[in-house]
C-alpha cells in the first residue's frame, strides 16, 4: 500500500510574481482555500497517512500556516466561532500528518526528492507537484489502484499540443495495458519539438520506487543545471524498472503560471 507522500514546495514561484514576492504560492487562495489544501485533501482521500513537505528557509510561512496554535486557541477562547473552530480542527488534522525537510538551494525536483530519503519507509511512495491541480477525479487514488494491480511505478499522463512539449517531461509509450494505462519505454525532460518522442506529457503525480534515491544521489545536473526527477526515472526505465503512464480522467489545472492560476480559480468556482 502507498501510505507516504512527498510534496516539493521549495520553488520560488517566479511565474506568479508579484503575488509570490512575499507570499508562498502554495498558500495563495483558490476560491477561498489555499492551493496546498486541495493537494492535501487529494492525499487524505487517497489513503495517504504521512506527508513530507520539502520547504526552504524562504518558505517558512508554509510551516507557520500549520503551526499557529496559540493564535487559534486565543481567538477561539474569546470568540467561540464554530467556523473558526472547524477550520482550526482541519489545520490540526493536516499538521499531524506533515513532516518538514529543507532544501535551501533550488537545485531541482530531483534534489528535493533526495532530501526525503530518511523518512520513506515503504518500497514505493507518492509525489505530488503542487502547481498541478487535478479536479473532478482523485488522480492519486486512481494511480494507487494501478500501482496495486501492477506492483509498478506510475506517473500521470496527459496529451498536450505538440508545440508545447518543451514545457514538459514527455513520454515514449510502449505496450498498452488497458484504456488508460501504458508501459513507458522512455521519458525525456523538456525536449525540443523535433526530438519529442510523443505529445504525451508528465503531469505532477508520481508513484516512485525507493531505488530512485540511489539514482538521484549519483545524478549529474541536467537541463538548466538542475537535478531533474525525470532524468533519474529515465535511467531506472533503461534498467528495466517498470513504469506505467496513467492517462487520468480528471481535469488538469495549471496553478503555477499567472494565467493558469486565474483560470483555476474560475474552474474550481464552477464545481
Ligand atoms: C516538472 C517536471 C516535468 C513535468 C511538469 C509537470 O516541470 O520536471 O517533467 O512535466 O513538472 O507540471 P516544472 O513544472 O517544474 O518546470
Amino acid at each position: 500500500m502507498i501510505k507516504q507522500a512527498i510534496i516539493p514546495l521549495a520553488g520560488l514561484g517566479t511565474r506568479l510574481l508579484p503575488l509570490t514576492s512575499v507570499f508562498p504560492k502554495e498558500l495563495l487562495p483558490i476560491n477561498g482555500k489555499p492551493g496546498i489544501e486541495y493537494i492535501l485533501d487529494e492525499c487524505i482521500e487517497a489513503g495517504i497517512k504521512e506527508i513530507v513537505f520539502i520547504i526552504s528557509k524562504k518558505k517558512k510561512m508554509v510551516k507557520d500556516y500549520f503551526y499557529n496554535d496559540k493564535f487559534y486557541t486565543n481567538i477561539i477562547k474569546k470568540k467561540k466561532d464554530p467556523r473558526i473552530i472547524s477550520e482550526y480542527k482541519k489545520i490540526i488534522k493536516y499538521k499531524k500528518m506533515i513532516k518538514f525537510v529543507y532544501q535551501n538551494k533550488p537545485l531541482g525536483t530531483g534534489d528535493a526528492v533526495l532530501k526525503t530519503k530518511k523518512y520513506i519507509k515503504d518500497k514505493f511512495f507518492l509525489m505530488l507537484l503542487p502547481d498541478d491541480l487535478i479536479v473532478n477525479q482523485n488522480c492519486s487514488k486512481s494511480m494507487i489502484k494501478v500501482h496495486n494491480r501492477n506492483r509498478a511505478s506510475v506517473m500521470a499522463s496527459m496529451n498536450v499540443k505538440k508545440n508545447t512539449v518543451t514545457r514538459w517531461g514527455v513520454y515514449k509509450l510502449n505496450k498498452k495495458l488497458n484504456k488508460r494505462d501504458y508501459l513507458i519505454s522512455d521519458v525525456v525532460e523538456k525536449p525540443s519539438v523535433k526530438k519529442a518522442p510523443s505529445n504525451k506529457a508528465v503531469i505532477g503525480r508520481y508513484i516512485l520506487p525507493v531505488s530512485i534515491f540511489a539514482k538521484l544521489s549519483k545524478q549529474k545536473p541536467g537541463k538548466g543545471g538542475e537535478i531533474h526527477i525525470t532524468d533519474a526515472i529515465q535511467s531506472l526505465i533503461y534498467q528495466k524498472e517498470k513504469f506505467i503512464a496513467h492517462n487520468f480522467s480528471g481535469k488538469y489545472l495549471d496553478c503555477g503560471t499567472m494565467n493558469g492560476y486565474i483560470k483555476s480559480a474560475l474552474e474550481i468556482a464552477k464545481l
